[in-house]
């Protein structure tokens, strides 16, 4: 049987922070060791444009992220690592797809219709604002996808909708034309914690409560005493269960070291006192690859040299795709 084939995209907006590394990234390496699988990463450059005008801004939020998931320890020889935009196949298959993908189907969007929605309740026209890359945002989204014939794709719950237009895309493409795609299927890993922020809310960019994943030791610290307690004073019992603390110290420790945190807050254990032992808990995860990234960002020609490489292996399926479909759809050689 053919190996499945596993895919996920970065929007490239942004520093990686904890709550990217426990829900995503961390999962996404550990699942790209198994030889069952063929994993597909890539940095959704083009997905960045769409939230972020800032030329500077994507730039450094490219090269963090490439840097960030390669000191993890992402395989690059077994995983196929690119850029989006290395990938000319991709912007040509959207095309070709907007051809093909219903209006009234983008319209049910989720993104384009919380736009939508917000202009109205501030009395703007509906479209104020909306360009032409958020309202077609999911058929670049499903490019990306099918481009590759990816069966699974992991992404958080916020996703699922677009995995499903483009396997909508994809059905009614096979049956208008020929069978080129793949149906994908969301993947939605409910194991997998959702962290939360500094202000107890899920840790989001968004809401600007983030712990940026590679902070120096003392930063990290510092970001570690700001997350919110009540204040209940040492020796009073605290519920683990309502605590961002211990929400994020079951992200990092094991059921044993879990279990006797529980107990610790049980006992009353000081919030300064469990703050340094998340602290210290955190950092041996991520030392040894803080120093590893803080290497990579001094050398850019290395992960710039490691994302052309997984470009040309991505290229290799891409452009035998592109050929299918051109031809699937009467652009080809006069013949
Ligand atoms: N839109 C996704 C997000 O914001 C990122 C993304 C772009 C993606 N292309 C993709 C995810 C393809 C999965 C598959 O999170």
């Amino acid at each position: 049987m053919a190996k499945q084939r596993v895919l996920t995209g970065i929007t490239t907006t942004g520093t990686p922070h904890l709550g990217n590394y426990v829900g995503a990234i961390r999962p996404a390496i550990e699942a790209s060791r198994d030889d069952a699988v063929e994993s597909f990463f890539f940095l959704a450059d083009y997905h960045a444009l769409i939230k972020c005008q800032d030329p500077d801004l994507v730039r450094q939020s490219t090269k963090e992220i490439a840097a960030t998931w390669l000191a993890l320890g992402l395989d690059t020889d077994n995983a196929v690592f690119y850029r989006q935009s290395d990938i000319p196949e991709i912007p040509e298959l959207t095309w070709v797809l907007n051809c093909n993908a219903a209006k009234g189907l983008m319209n049910r969007a989720h993104a384009y219709k919380a736009a939508v929605q917000a202009n109205e309740e501030a009395g703007e026209d509906p479209d104020f604002a909306v360009t032409m890359g958020l309202f077609s945002y999911p058929v670049l989204m499903a490019a990306d996808i099918l481009m590759f014939n990816a069966h699974k794709i992991p992404v958080g719950k916020d996703q699922i909708q677009h995995v499903e237009m483009a396997r909508d895309i994809a059905g009614r493409f096979n049956h208008n034309f020929a069978d080129v795609f793949t149906l994908p299927e969301a993947v939605v890993d409910d194991s997998v914690a959702v962290l939360q922020g500094l202000d107890g809310r899920k840790m989001s960019k968004s809401y600007n409560n983030t712990i940026p994943l590679f902070l120096t030791e003392k930063k990290l610290k510092k970001h570690i005493n700001k997350i919110k307690t009540n204040l209940l004073e040492p020796g009073e019992p605290k519920d683990p269960d309502d605590s961002t603390v211990f929400q994020v110290w079951s992200a990092f420790a094991d059921a044993v070291e879990t279990a006797r945190m529980r107990k610790e807050f049980e006992n009353g254990i000081a919030w300064g006192e469990a703050k340094k032992q998340l602290f210290e808990l955190v950092n041996d995860e991520i030392g040894a690859a803080r120093e590893r990234y803080n290497e990579l960002m001094d050398d850019p020609g290395y992960i710039e040299e490691t994302l052309l490489k997984g470009a040309e292996r991505a290229r290799e399926h891409s452009s035998a795709l592109i050929a299918n479909v051109r031809e699937a759809v009467g652009i080809s050689a006069i013949r």
